[in-house]
C-alpha cells in the first residue's frame, strides 16, 4: 500500500527499481519490498549480470523478502528469477470497465467506524485465495492480520476513498473498497450470503459512485483462479486486459 523510497539502479548491464513496502513489513515483521521495474539489455550475459545486481542490492539494504509481479510471456525474466532463488505465489488478471452506468443500492451505505469490527471479521475470514494465504512464509495469523489492517486502513481513508456495505441485522455482510482512481480493490461477501445478488450490486454501486466522481474507467485485479470473482465482474462489464504472475524472493 504505501510506496516509499525507491531505489533506481541504472548499470552497463540495464536497469532496475525497487522500494519498501512498510505496510507488510509492519505486519510479516520482514523487511519487505517490491520490485518495480526491471530492465537488462537484450542479452543474456547482461540479464544474469542485472540479476545479480539486483539480488545484492536487496541484501546490501537488509531486504528480507521480495515480491515481483511479471507478465507470464516475459519467460527469459521469469527463467533468471526461478535461477535466482525467487518462488511463484500468485497468479492475477487486471480487468476494465468503461461502461461506468451503475447503480445505486437502497441496501448500500457508506461504512463508519462503528462497522469496524464486522468488517474486520469479514475481511480476515475472506481472502484465502490471495498471495498472503498461498505462500508458506506467511502464517495464516499473518494473512489474516494483513486483511483486519487493510480494511482498517480502508476506513481510515488510507487504504481507499471509500468503503461501502451491505448490512443486515447491524452486521456488515458485504463490503467494497474503492478509491477515486477507479479502482476497486477488495470486495468480499460473508459465506452464508454469497449467491444471492449482494456481490453484483455492490460493484454496480461502485461504478454508481466513480460516474458521480467524473471517472470514465475502473479497473478491478483479482486471481485467476478467484472464478465466482471473475464471473461477478464479467457480469458487470470488466474485461480482462493483462495477467500477471507473481513471484516471491525471501533471504
Ligand atoms: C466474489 C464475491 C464477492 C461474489 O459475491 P456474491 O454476492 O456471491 O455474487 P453475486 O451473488 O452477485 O453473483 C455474481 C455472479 O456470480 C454468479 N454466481 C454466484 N455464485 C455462484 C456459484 N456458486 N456458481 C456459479 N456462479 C455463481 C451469479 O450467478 C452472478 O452471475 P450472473 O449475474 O451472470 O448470474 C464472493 O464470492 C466473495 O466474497 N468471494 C470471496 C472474496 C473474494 O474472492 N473477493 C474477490 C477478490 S478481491
Amino acid at each position: 500500500m504505501s510506496e516509499e523510497n525507491v531505489i533506481s539502479v541504472t548499470s552497463s548491464s540495464g536497469s532496475f527499481s525497487w522500494n519498501f513496502d512498510s505496510f507488510d513489513s509492519e505486519i510479516l515483521e520482514k523487511k519487505t519490498a517490491k520490485i518495480l521495474t526491471f530492465s537488462p539489455n537484450n542479452n543474456e550475459d547482461d540479464m544474469r549480470a542485472l540479476g545479480q545486481e539486483l539480488v545484492d542490492s536487496l541484501l546490501k539494504e537488509n531486504v528480507e523478502y521480495v515480491i515481483y509481479k511479471i507478465a507470464p510471456t516475459n519467460f527469459s525474466t521469469i527463467h533468471l528469477l526461478e535461477d535466482l532463488g525467487f518462488r511463484i505465489i500468485d497468479g492475477s488478471l487486471k480487468l476494465i470497465s468503461t461502461d461506468l452506468d451503475g447503480q445505486e443500492n437502497k441496501n448500500i451505505t457508506t461504512a463508519h467506524s462503528e462497522d469496524l469490527i464486522s468488517l474486520q471479521k469479514l475481511a480476515s475470514e475472506s481472502f484465502s485465495q490471495t498471495r498472503y494465504y498461498n505462500d508458506p512464509l506467511v502464517s495464516k495469523d499473518n494473512a489474516n492480520k494483513i486483511y483486519r489492517e487493510w480494511i482498517k486502513n480502508s476506513l481510515s481513508g488510507e487504504a481507499a476513498d471509500m468503503v461501502l456495505i451491505w448490512k443486515e441485522a447491524d452486521s456488515v455482510c458485504g463490503f467494497l473498497t474503492l478509491d477515486k482512481n477507479g479502482r476497486i480493490i477488495l470486495i468480499a461477501v460473508d459465506k452464508n450470503q454469497r449467491g444471492k445478488g449482494i456481490g453484483k450490486a455492490l460493484v454496480k454501486s461502485a461504478l454508481a459512485q466513480f460516474k458521480k466522481w467524473g471517472i470514465t474507467e475502473s479497473t478491478i485485479e483479482t486471481q485467476m483462479t478467484n472464478m465466482l470473482a471473475l464471473k461477478t465482474y464479467h457480469s458487470c462489464g470488466f474485461k480482462i486486459i493483462e495477467s500477471y504472475l507473481t513471484f516471491r524472493w525471501s533471504k
